[in-house]
């Protein structure tokens, strides 16, 4: 007999969630049937998105979300005990799965890396990356990429990949701290939006050539990119 912890969402929450919005509770899990795996949490991941999906359950409900998890018992030959997936399965500890939605991570995934990746910059935040900047956006290398929340999970990526294909890369984020850490990441220029006394003159970099086919990623780009906008920039691109 298992017991599962789950995280329910107590209340839902106005602006940022709190401690308090959350309440842990203790389930008891069925016997498996065939074609079920027992899943095991190894890593859960915390998204803006579950912001907006929380407001579509109810309260009691256990929070959605991916996790990264161990098979620790099956009935399923697709999925023997052991394999390591991404699953849909919320904030439990533990859960049962028909195996449909399971995807499981590289069989030869290295030891030196943290599987925490699979939902990070191997995950959903590195696929958005990925195909954002090079299916969306058109990215072939040698250009300018302006990324807006550029030390959050997707785009810390969004610039790393730019740099990678030989894109100068610019980084807006809110502390002078992320900033440093987006320069100690390669970021060409790195901004702290919240204390410029003017994000239009702070992006006046002094090699204006930096600007020439800019790309631009990300919410902060797109509103620059309005009628209003004081620096549209040929070549550049909306998501
Ligand atoms: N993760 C994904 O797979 C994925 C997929 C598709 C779309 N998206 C979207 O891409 C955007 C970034 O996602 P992410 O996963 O990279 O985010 P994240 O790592 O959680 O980064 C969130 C960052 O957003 C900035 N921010 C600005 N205004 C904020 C506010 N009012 N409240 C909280 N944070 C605020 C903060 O950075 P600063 O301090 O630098 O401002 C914060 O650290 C989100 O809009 C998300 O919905 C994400």
């Amino acid at each position: 007999m298992v017991h599962a912890k789950s995280w329910t969402l107590k209340k839902h929450f106005v602006g940022l969630p709190t401690n308090s919005d959350f309440e842990l509770k203790k389930v008891e899990l069925p016997p498996l049937k065939d074609g079920e795996v027992l899943l095991e949490a190894l890593y859960f991941t915390v998204d803006p998105y579950m912001r907006i999906m929380a407001k579509s359950l109810k309260e009691g409900d256990m929070m959605m979300g991916e996790q990264v998890a161990r098979v620790v018992e099956s009935k399923n030959s697709a999925f023997p005990t052991g394999t390591i997936v991404v699953a849909p399965s919320g904030w439990a500890t533990h859960s049962i799965s028909d195996g449909e939605k399971l995807e499981k991570v590289l069989a030869e995934w290295p030891d030196t890396l943290p599987l925490s990746l699979a939902l990070g910059t191997v995950g959903m935040p590195g696929l958005t990356a990925y195909f954002g900047l090079f299916d969306i956006c058109g990215v072939k290398g040698g250009e300018t990429v302006l990324v807006s929340v550029a030390a959050g999970a997707v785009g810390s990526v969004v610039g790393q990949i730019a740099k990678l294909k030989g894109c100068k890369v610019v980084g807006t984020a809110g502390s002078d701290e992320k900033v440093a850490w987006l320069k100690k990441h390669g970021f060409d220029v790195a901004i702290n939006y919240k204390t410029v006394k003017s994000l239009e003159e702070a992006l006046k970099h002094p090699d204006e050539e930096i600007w020439k086919n800019c790309y631009m990623w990300g919410h902060l780009c797109i509103q620059q990119n309005r009628p209003t906008s004081p620096r549209p920039t040929p070549g550049s691109h909306h998501l």
